[in-house]
């Protein structure tokens, strides 16, 4: 029934607690959870979810999305730990939640993790706080459902620096004294044409605005991971959909998405424009 739904709109959108929003889909059904779950100790209209019961808060989101991925599925969570306010003794630290999620995901989930990829924000919000250095990067926690995974690289390749084709071009590979032996004589190795190695860090703005709706996330965060984990038609799945960034990146790569939020849902359309294109126009509701 939700799948009929989904592959006639090609989305889903609906206003429920997102654990039981993906308990919903049938088994093995996901390719990609991608999503921003709310961030430890920052406080929000839907509450806060504190360091000490971070873990407990996220574990349906985590058990409803490995019973629902793919066996070649990949879950990533954009996340970042506020610091902890300051006690009159305790200076305001920052919570290593994350990272014991990112060992929990391993450990209790069994997921295998790709990387720990790191967004380094180029206009940070100013936090207000004097204590520590200004808070610039998130990081997003890529997790394969299976040991044996494989990505599209090719699909997020960047231009090449031109001081890396100067190196492509006037450096020669040599034998190593040490014995190694991945090269095994002189040689060259030209540029690949689709361009250089994506980084396991992604730069750029906070925001970005669409039409006129506000996007609490850029669209170059899920676009990165949408494009190396799934391909045309497969389910991207965010159940944390807030203004709805990802629906823009998974639609316009003609994925099929499902949204769960339990907030106010922003609602989607797609419309077709005379040359065949598709148009994603979203109105708030
Ligand atoms: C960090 S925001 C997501 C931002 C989003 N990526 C964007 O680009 O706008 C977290 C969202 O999770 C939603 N949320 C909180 N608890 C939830 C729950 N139990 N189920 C579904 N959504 C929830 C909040 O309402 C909020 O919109």
């Amino acid at each position: 029934m939700m799948l009929q739904e989904i592959n006639k709109h090609k989305y889903s959108v609906r206003q429920i607690d997102g654990a039981e929003g993906m308990l919903l889909l049938p088994d093995k059904s996901i390719k990609l959870v991608y999503g921003s779950p709310p961030y430890p100790n920052a406080e929000r209209e839907y509450g806060v979810w504190r360091s000490s019961e971070y873990i407990e808060k996220i574990t349906p989101f985590l058990d409803a999305a490995c019973r629902k991925l793919r066996d070649d599925g990949f879950i990533v969570i954009n996340v970042k730990a506020n610091r902890e306010k300051s006690t009159a003794k305790v200076a305001s630290k920052r919570s290593l939640v994350i990272e014991k999620l990112a060992i929990e995901m391993e450990e209790t989930w069994g997921l295998h993790c790709v990387d720990i990829e790191i967004w380094i924000k180029e206009n940070p919000a100013p936090t207000g706080l004097r204590v520590a250095c200004q808070d610039a990067y998130e990081q997003n926690l890529w997790f394969s459902k299976s040991p044996k995974w494989s990505i599209n690289l090719d699909a997020i390749r960047r231009p090449y620096e031109s001081h890396s084709v100067q190196t492509y071009e006037s450096y020669e590979y040599k034998p190593r004294s040490n014995g190694n032996t991945y090269v095994r004589k002189n040689k060259r190795i030209a540029p690949n044409p689709l361009g250089a190695l994506p980084k396991n860090i992604i730069s750029g703005g906070v925001s970005a605005r669409i039409d006129d709706h506000p996007a609490t996330q850029p669209l170059y965060l899920p676009e990165k991971y949408i494009k190396a984990t799934t391909e045309e038609n497969d389910l991207v799945v965010d159940p944390w959909m807030g203004s709805g960034t990802t629906g823009y990146a998974a639609l316009s790569l003609g994925r099929r998405l499902v949204y769960r939020e339990i907030g106010t849902v922003p609602e989607f359309r797609l419309e077709e424009n005379i040359g065949g294109e598709t148009i994603i126009k979203m109105i708030r509701i």
